[in-house]
């Protein structure tokens, strides 16, 4: 029986192979960005009220003019048909059957329509990147659009790769290329070969079908990698605007100045995002700006945070602090990776458990009167105790 999410974690190292596994879990440099983000977490304790009626627990989020299960949403992840075949079918129907929206990347290696064919009900959104050749975000964000996606999350921490010592190590690039190291890789990883050799290698599909199918996978690669629009700047959100008349959010912010600038340019929310740890190296832990960007912005942006949220303990952290909701990027796909659809499932269904039961100890039964005094950081407790 596995109990909470780092069990997960453990059986999906056992299944991946080493090449998948890294892509998964690496992190740029020596890890701190994504050390520092989940490490966070455990500076806040919680400030329990009691007999306080706690019979009945709610965690319904208001998400704009939706409501979510919990305020929890299944993240954008890249390359994630590495992890479990049809990937984003299963992310989203997983999501929707838990109630929880789900971003598709653009890197996703599933079709939009076909996440939409595959959960009809799902609230979908599309995560974007930009590329120099503009014509591919705008077809991206039509295809969305006519799919019925609700709402465009533009990453913005991503004009570069940042860098990953393990892919490198790995050789990992796109197409994967057979070499003796992988097929030792493969051999020792026998569940996963056999789902790769019967599903085909992931491809990275949407951007093949923006381009044209035409374009081998090469170019394909380079068109996602190197080929990003370095020269984006806050004026583009009103293009962004032309193409997508959903909502939009902005995701990677850590800076007070970046998310007023955000407010400015009129979208709807903001994602506070270190990218996994993934970009820039030493970045600060999302939750730790979480604070001060919310009281600079207050509440009329949506402010999501991503980054190291295992429990839901930490989601209810999050939400006391200022968050609508929280990214979740990898414990879904630790899910995904040691158990397909049924992992996601359970790995979504802990973490509301786990959110309820700390909610309910806690002395709060409902999302809106999660606020800052249910926290304190150990410092203060210290303080008070000398
Ligand atoms: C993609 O966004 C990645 O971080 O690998």
């Amino acid at each position: 029986m596995l109990a909470c999410v780092d069990d997960y974690h453990r059986a999906a190292r056992a299944r991946l192979a080493k090449i998948a596994w890294d892509y998964l879990e690496g992190a740029a440099e020596d890890g701190e960005s994504m050390r520092v983000a989940r490490s966070s977490y455990g500076r806040w304790q919680f400030r329990p009220r009691v007999l306080s009626d706690v019979s009945a627990c709610s965690l319904t989020a208001s998400l704009w003019e939706r409501e979510a299960a919990a305020p929890m949403i299944v993240g954008p992840t890249g390359l994630n048909g590495l992890f479990w075949p049809n990937a984003n079918e299963v992310l989203a129907v997983a999501a929707a059957e838990a109630g929880l929206p789900f971003v598709v990347s653009t890197a996703a290696t599933s079709l939009l329509e076909d996440v939409r064919a595959a959960a009809p009900d799902a609230d979908l959104w599309l995560q974007l990147y930009v590329q120099r050749d503009r014509a591919i975000a705008e077809d991206m964000m039509r295809r969305a659009s006519d799919a019925a996606f609700s709402t465009l999350v533009l990453t913005v921490d991503t004009p570069v790769h940042g860098n990953r010592d393990h892919d490198v190590r790995n050789g990992f690039r796109l197409p994967l290329r057979p070499s003796p190291k992988l097929l030792l890789d493969c051999v020792r990883h026998p569940r996963w070969s056999m789902q790769m050799l019967m599903h085909g290698v992931p491809q990275l599909r949407n951007i093949a079908k923006s381009v044209g199918e035409a374009e081998n996978l090469d170019r394909q690669a380079a068109l996602l990698s190197r080929q990003m629009d370095l020269a984006l700047q806050w004026s583009d959100l009103a293009w962004i605007r032309q193409h997508w008349r959903g909502r939009v959010v902005v995701k990677g912010i850590l800076n007070v100045d970046d998310a007023l600038l955000a407010r400015a340019a009129g979208v709807d929310g903001i994602v506070l995002s270190n990218h996994g740890g993934r970009q820039l190296a030493s970045a600060p832990a999302p939750l730790d700006v979480l604070p001060e960007i919310h009281r600079a912005v207050g509440d009329e942006l949506h402010i999501f945070v991503d980054g190291g949220v295992r429990r839901g303990s930490d989601v209810v952290k999050a939400v006391s602090l200022g968050a609508t909701a929280v990214l979740l990027g990898r414990a879904p796909l630790y899910g995904l990776a040691a158990r397909g659809r049924d992992g996601v499932a359970q790995v979504l269904a802990l973490m509301k458990a786990e959110m309820k039961t700390t909610m309910t100890l806690l002395g709060r039964t409902r999302i809106d009167s999660l606020n800052r005094e249910c926290l304190q950081v150990a410092s203060e407790t210290l303080a008070e105790v000398n």
